[in-house]
Formats: C-alpha cells, structure tokens, sequence
C-alpha cells in the first residue's frame, strides 16, 4: 500500500494562493510523488478547482475537498455536492473532521451519511476519527473509536474498494496544539482502528489506508511514518508553505 501523504488546508489560502503552493510543491517534487507515496490536498472549496488544476503538475497526486452534503443538488444554501467537487477536478473528500465534529455540530450518524453518499458518488474518502482529552482521560478512546468508525461506516456501498476509503486518526488534542501523540498512544490506536475496521469490513481492512494527523511536522514525520499500521499523516498547518510539506512528503 502506498502511503498517503495529505495536506488539510483548512480554511486558509484563496485560489490564487493555492494554485500557487501547488506550483511551487510541483517544482520541488519535479513533477512526481515519491515512490511509493501519493499525496494528496484538502483544499477550501473556492480554491478547490484552482488547486486541483494546478496538481496535475504533479504525477501521483490529487485534490480533496474538505466538506460535502449528500446529496445530488438542492436547497441546502451553502453546501457543496460530490458532483460539484467531481466537476472541479478533485477525486477526494473529508468527513468527520473534529472541527466539523466539534465547531459545527455534526453528529456521527451526519458523518455516516456524508460518507455512503460520496463513496456512492464515485469520491474517495478520508474519515477522520478521534477522542477529544476529556474522552481520553476518562478512559474512552476504544468506545470513541469503535463508535465513530461503526457509525461513519455504516450505510458504506458493500462494493467499496479499499482504496477508495481512508482513515484518519486525529486524537483532538493534538490539533493544532503542537502537541503530538506520542507514538505508544499512536501504536495503541492505530492498531485499535486496524482491527475494528477488520469487524466492520472484513479482508479490506489491510487494504485500507490509516493516517495519522495533529500536529505533523517535518521533524516528526518521519519517526510517525515507520510505525506499525500507519498508511500517511494528515498535516494541518506544516503543510501550508510547499517547502514543509515537501519534507514532510519525503521523510523516512
Ligand atoms: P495540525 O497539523 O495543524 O495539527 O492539524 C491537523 C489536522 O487537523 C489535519 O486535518
């Protein structure tokens, strides 16, 4: 399996700035992923179509976006639609974010459904899941996780392929925070997220990629890369500036 090396720019950067980090990583890269990497960019939706334009300059790498609603078109003032996202170029999408957890309100069944429609749709998904401090504290990351991943996965198309789906482990406490997860608790629940996937999907769930996302940074990345069932890191800020990212997208 390839390892997934995923920038979540959040609500930062216009379409001309994203085009413009694109084109600068693109240089770095010499137009190419690394072997055995594909990278991929979760991109704000105004910049979606600029970014994904400008990362065909890159052979082995794509555009996400960061949000959808599930369904084909409709009155929902604000949403976007898998088709929208397909039409600007991108193959991606992310669901369970915990900012859209926790800042927006969407429930686990929310997620759930958002994650059937895309995969339905034909998108590629990354499911983000994770326990918040008071959850880890209070001894629920395998309650969390086993309800997240139940709940997100649970109206999936039977017909899934594996790398279709992603996961991403992103303990909220590591977000933005500066600090990372040490790598016991990332071992503990990356191999927690490996086996509950194996109840719910069965043999897919080697396939199926887990990434690891909170504070990622060229001077981690590469000791977070070589852990057991680690498939990619999700990075949040260090991989605004095409420079970090590039590191990050190389470290071993
Ligand atoms: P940071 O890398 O900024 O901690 O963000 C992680 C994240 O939320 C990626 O989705």
């Amino acid at each position: 399996m390839k390892k997934i090396m995923a920038a979540n720019w959040k609500m930062y950067k216009t379409g001309p700035e994203a085009a413009a980090t694109v084109g600068e990583l693109a240089k770095l890269l010499g137009g190419r992923a690394p072997d055995g990497r594909e990278i991929v960019v979760f991109a704000p939706a105004t910049a979606l179509e600029r970014t994904a334009e400008a990362i065909k300059a890159v052979a082995g790498a794509e555009a996400g976006a960061e949000n959808m609603y599930p369904a084909e078109e409709g009155a929902f003032t604000g949403e976007i639609s898998p088709l929208m996202i397909k039409a600007c170029g991108a193959r991606w999408v992310l669901t369970g974010h915990s900012e859209r957890r926790h800042i927006l309100g969407e429930s686990d069944a929310f997620v759930g459904q958002k994650t059937a429609f895309a995969l339905a749709q034909g998108l590629r998904v990354m499911l983000c899941v994770g326990e918040t401090l008071e959850e880890r504290e209070a001894g629920g990351l395998q309650e969390v996780l086993e309800r997240q991943l139940r709940e997100g996965l649970k109206e999936i198309p039977a017909d899934t392929a594996p790398e279709n789906l992603a996961v991403a482990y992103e303990p909220v406490w590591a977000i933005g925070t500066g600090k990372t997860a040490g790598p016991e608790d990332i071992l503990e629940a990356h191999s927690l997220c490996r086996s509950l996937l194996g109840a719910l999907l069965g043999e897919k769930a080697a396939q199926t990629a887990i990434l690891y996302g909170g504070s990622v940074k060229p001077a981690n990345a590469g000791s977070i890369l070589a852990l057991d069932n680690v498939d990619g890191v999700l990075v949040g800020g260090a991989s605004l500036k095409a420079e970090s990212f590039l590191q990050i997208i190389n470290a071993h």
